[in-house]
């Protein structure tokens, strides 16, 4: 398969950067061709709702670095959400990038898989509530399946994080994929 991870982490060696890492070493065993979009890295702009993608055959109003993601959204066949908790929400980084979709919307809604991995300081998982909802909200609108949700509670920092086995858990979500 084709399998595209979307991170939103500013944190090149975070939390969610190492549980990408390990989905990535789980997928890429198991014989996946995965490729990565660090959407804190790049420069995307917030969809402004101008409906230009919809109105006119020149696409998004904005040619930024969503010109390289979307080829591989397109022709991906699972893809692969990590963002940190921020505010009881996926992170702006990570968002921005998925409210540009909307550019995509008929060519999105086909057959693809769908996981969604965060992390947060909590050791309860209110925080990610929303999250939860958002990809849930996301994945049955572009009729995806889910293959799986790591919830990463109590995960503030790396030390944190190692205290648990949600590495494991990343390497098997992309295993096992
Ligand atoms: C702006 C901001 C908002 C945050 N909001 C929450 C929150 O609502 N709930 C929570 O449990 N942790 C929250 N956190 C903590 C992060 O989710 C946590 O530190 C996470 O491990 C960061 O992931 P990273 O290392 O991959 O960047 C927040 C952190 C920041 C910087």
């Amino acid at each position: 398969m084709k399998v595209l991870v979307i991170t939103g982490s500013p944190h090149k060696n975070g939390t969610t950067a190492i549980l990408a890492e390990k989905f990535i070493n789980g997928a890429t065993e198991a014989g996946h061709e995965v490729s990565c979009f660090n959407a804190a890295f790049k420069n995307v702009h917030p969809c402004i709702a101008c409906e230009k993608c919809h109105n006119t055959d020149t696409g998004c109003a904005f040619k930024d670095d969503m010109e390289e993601l979307n080829p591989k959204l397109l022709e991906a066949d699972a893809i692969i959400f990590i963002s940190p908790i921020y505010y009881y929400a996926m992170n702006a980084q990570i968002k921005t990038v998925i409210d540009r979709f909307y550019a995509n919307d008929a060519a999105l809604h086909k057959n693809k898989k769908a996981a969604l991995i965060v992390t947060m300081a909590d050791d309860t998982t209110e925080s990610a509530d929303g999250a939860i909802a958002s990809f849930k909200g996301m994945t049955n609108f572009l009729e995806w399946d889910i293959a799986g949700i790591i919830t990463g509670v109590a995960c503030g920092d790396v030390d944190a994080l190692n205290k648990t086995d949600y590495p494991e858990q990343a390497y098997a979500l992309g295993k096992n994929l």
